[in-house]
């Protein structure tokens, strides 16, 4: 059940496509440790690591808000971090830094293990005078010089985002995931699956998305465009997480692939070359190939490559003679579903092999 739905950040294991998000002041280790059972990752913090950014926090407790000043910072999110480990949960540490030499300076004393979570999010006017938080998204040569220094520390890093702060958020995707980072984790604002979907259609970094999604219908719907996980702040409360784990847990069951996309032809993004027909018509499918540079052979090709010696092989009696070209799940068919039937192969393990596929033909279209 460990890694039921074939998560992983680097070569670590993730139990839940749900998070919690962090919210100085507030999520430490025995807060994420209370809501274990329900969550993958939990993010603790924001953190002020260093002179300026401490000094910003110690402005903003001046001001009313939580903030955590711990005497030793290192040493406190050691223990904070234990305790989430010592949970079964995942720890990411949210950490406000004002230079990318405090961020390597921490890294080398906590070490691996732990997702590093460039605070590239906040907005309060204190912390971005430090240089961090919005900052970051403004002056991005720094941000990216962040991520490159714990790179090359050798750790996992995860970038907070706010939606619509920088001029070009999937041109910012694309750089950060050319620097290296891990994680895109990304606070939608009032934006949809939309922007997610563009997003997901540059680049195959792992995204978490945030904001104010509270139900399985709501993490479906940003699931279907390109979300990896959502992760909840706010509303991170025991009966909001368990509900959500809980509903996806029964869909993956029944379904598989979680994070399936929609078709192409219904507005799916890149993942869904994966369900697509043959490219003989004239559909969404062959503009979709011209923007990507592939031509329909090197297409037919990835398919095929990519479901020899699997079951997708399969299906003689299928539109295109193979279920690599074969319709989701969801999209009723006899055919498929008889090949399906034949085979022994039930509908989780088929749209689980659609998913390698989908893996396989972004790996091709990225490398
Ligand atoms: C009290 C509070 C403190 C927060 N502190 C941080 C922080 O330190 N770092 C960060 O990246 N985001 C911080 N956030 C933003 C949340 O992680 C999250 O992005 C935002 O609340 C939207 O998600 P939600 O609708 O699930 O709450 C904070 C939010 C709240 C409400
Ligand atoms: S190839 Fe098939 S699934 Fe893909 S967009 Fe065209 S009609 Fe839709
Ligand atoms: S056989 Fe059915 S599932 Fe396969 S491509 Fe044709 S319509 Fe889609």
């Amino acid at each position: 059940m460990d890694n039921f739905f074939d998560i992983c950040i680097g070569d670590i294991p993730v139990k839940s496509p749900v998070a919690v998000a962090s919210m100085a002041g507030i999520t430490d280790g025995s807060y994420i440790s209370d809501l274990a059972d329900y969550i993958g990752i939990g993010f603790i913090g924001g953190y002020a690591i260093d002179e300026k950014t401490i000094h910003a926090a110690k402005d903003l407790i001046r001001q009313g808000r939580d903030e955590f000043l711990p005497g030793n910072v290192t040493e406190e999110i050691r223990k904070q971090v234990a305790l989430v480990q010592k949970s079964g949960v995942v720890p990411g540490v949210n950490i406000r830094a004002s230079e990318a030499g405090s961020l390597v300076t921490l890294a080398r004393e906590l070490g691996n293990g732990i997702i590093y979570e460039i605070d590239a999010h906040c907005r309060q006017k204190f912390m971005i005078d430090a240089g961090c938080g919005e900052y970051l998204l403004l002056h991005q040569e720094k941000l990216v010089s962040y991520v490159q220094a714990l790179k090359i520390a050798g750790v996992l890093v995860s970038v907070k985002i706010r939606a619509g702060v920088a001029s070009d958020d999937p041109e910012l995707a694309r750089l950060l995931w050319r620097a290296g980072a891990d994680i895109l984790h990304i606070d939608l604002m009032e934006f949809t699956h939309e922007y997610i979907r563009k997003i997901r259609n540059v680049t195959p970094i792992f995204i978490i998305a945030n904001n104010s999604i509270n139900t399985f219908e709501k993490a479906k719907e940003i699931f279907a465009h390109g979300a990896d996980m959502v992760s909840l702040a706010r509303q991170s409360d025991p009966v909001t997480l368990k509900t959500l784990n809980e509903t996806i847990t029964q869909y993956t069951r029944e379904h598989g692939w979680y994070n399936a996309p929609k078709q192409l032809c219904r507005g799916g993004d890149i993942r869904s070359l994966a369900f697509c027909c043959m490219p003989v018509k004239p559909c969404p499918l062959l503009p979709t190939l011209d923007k990507y540079q592939i031509s329909p052979q090197e297409f037919v090709s990835v398919k095929q490559e990519g479901v020899r010696g699997t079951p997708l092989e399969q299906g003689a009696n299928t539109c295109f003679g193979s279920l690599a070209y074969c319709c989701k799940d969801t999209t009723p068919c006899m055919f498929r579903d008889s090949t399906l039937k034949q085979e022994g192969i039930r509908r989780s393990v088929y749209m689980n092999l659609k998913r390698d596929l989908s893996r396989k033909i972004m790996q091709h279209i990225f490398s």
